[in-house]
């Protein structure tokens, strides 16, 4: 872009705690979680630095520590990358107050550390100024908008009230995660106390009159906050579906990380990715799965839209569908998992131990 103007910052929110994604967010915060090949935020920063924006912070709490040690000043990713560590969450609209003394501009671009897009930066940011909004937010359109926050816009884009998670949503359009900010308006939010930015500095601004802006993309868009979005995000980065620069091999049905064993006969497909001295053994089918580092599927082993943590052991003939393992975890061989079932770190289900079939 040339949102490009070197006045404008990119603030990332990264300080949830993930809870959806446990166990595999026990030892990783979400944003690091692999995600073909790659932490999650990799996959944004990437975007974020295509638009012409290099001036990042994050705003970190649990597990802050992990993001430092992967992103360092962000050099590596051709960033100039700061942290903002708080030391209990400051909630989302709390989170972007503490780090306003790092901006650098008067306009900053947020983003939820949790999500997908193929959003066009630059067009939002010009929804934005030419509006000459206060805020501006993305919003785009999903079938079951309850989970997020609901959105409507008059004939003008101007936003009309935002109701986050609203069981009865009065339309279909949601917060997609990226808002521009008037710097201005950042220093308005209160300190020394967690805030939302959805339940109290939304509705606070639309209440004082203050010019919000909804920026409508049907582009590609998944928030990747539970373990079905996690594994289909994962796959739909793989295979090209979803926008990135950061995708450490070729788009293809599957992705297969340096050093791992794959053995001839395992089927690997649907935008599955085989982490980095992991091994596969013949007869083996993954799909659509994440299989994280140094993890194990056994022979004729079934991994379907599951996710298999650092150094979990998957055995013979095991089906696991709709399934967390987490590290560590051995599956015995036999055993099937199916529909949303979560293994615990280190835990050891015996051979044939959990079954959905009758015949032993
Ligand atoms: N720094 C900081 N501090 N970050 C936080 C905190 C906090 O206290 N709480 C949450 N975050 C970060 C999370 O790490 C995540 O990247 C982002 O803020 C959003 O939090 P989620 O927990 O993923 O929220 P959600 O998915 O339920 O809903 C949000 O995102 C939807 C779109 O994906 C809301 O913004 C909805 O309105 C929106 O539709
Ligand atoms: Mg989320």
């Amino acid at each position: 872009m040339a949102v490009g103007a070197a006045a404008v910052d990119a603030v990332v929110l990264v300080g949830g705690m993930g809870t959806r994604l446990r166990p595999l967010t026990l030892s990783a915060p979400k944003p690091m979680l692999p995600t073909a090949g790659v932490p999650l935020l990799q996959h944004l920063l990437s975007r974020i630095r295509d638009a012409g924006l290099t001036h990042v912070v994050l705003g970190t709490s649990y597990r802050a520590e992990v993001f430092t040690e992967y992103f360092g000043d962000g050099s590596d990713f051709g960033l100039d990358l700061e942290y903002v560590v708080e030391e209990e969450p400051l909630g989302t609209a709390g989170g972007i107050r503490n780090v306003a003394d790092r901006l650098r501009g008067d306009t900053a671009m947020i983003f939820n550390g949790d999500v997908l897009s193929g959003v066009d930066l630059e067009a939002l940011m010009k929804t934005h100024s030419t509006a000459d909004a206060d805020v501006s937010l993305y919003l785009t359109k999903v079938a079951d908008p309850r989970a997020f926050g609901c959105v409507p816009t008059d004939g003008d884009g101007r936003v009309q009230a935002f109701l986050e998670k609203d069981p009865n949503p009065v339309t279909n359009q949601i917060n997609a995660g990226v808002y521009v900010f008037q710097r201005s308006v950042i220093d308005t939010i209160p300190t020394g106390r967690a805030v939302s930015v959805e339940r109290e500095t939304f509705p606070g601004l639309l209440a004082s009159g203050a010019l919000v802006m909804g920026h409508v993309e049907s582009c590609y868009w998944r928030d990747l906050g539970t373990p079905g979005d996690l594994v289909a995000g994962s796959a739909d980065l793989v295979q090209g579906i979803a926008p990135t620069s950061a995708l450490p091999g070729p788009i293809g049905d599957a992705l297969v990380l340096p050093d791992a064993e794959v053995a001839v006969g395992a089927m690997l497909t649907a935008g599955s990715t085989i982490g980095s001295r992991a091994h596969v053994a013949g007869g083996a089918l993954v799909e659509g799965s994440v299989v994280f580092d140094a993890a194990s599927i056994g022979e004729g082993a079934q991994v379907v839209r599951s996710v298999v943590g650092f150094g979990a052991q998957v055995g013979a003939g095991a089906v696991l569908r709709d399934v967390v393992v987490g590290d560590r975890a051995q599956i015995g061989s036999r055993v099937e998992l199916i529909g949303g079932a979560r293994v615990w770190p280190d835990v050891v289900l015996g051979d044939g131990s959990v079954r959905f079939s009758s015949d032993g």
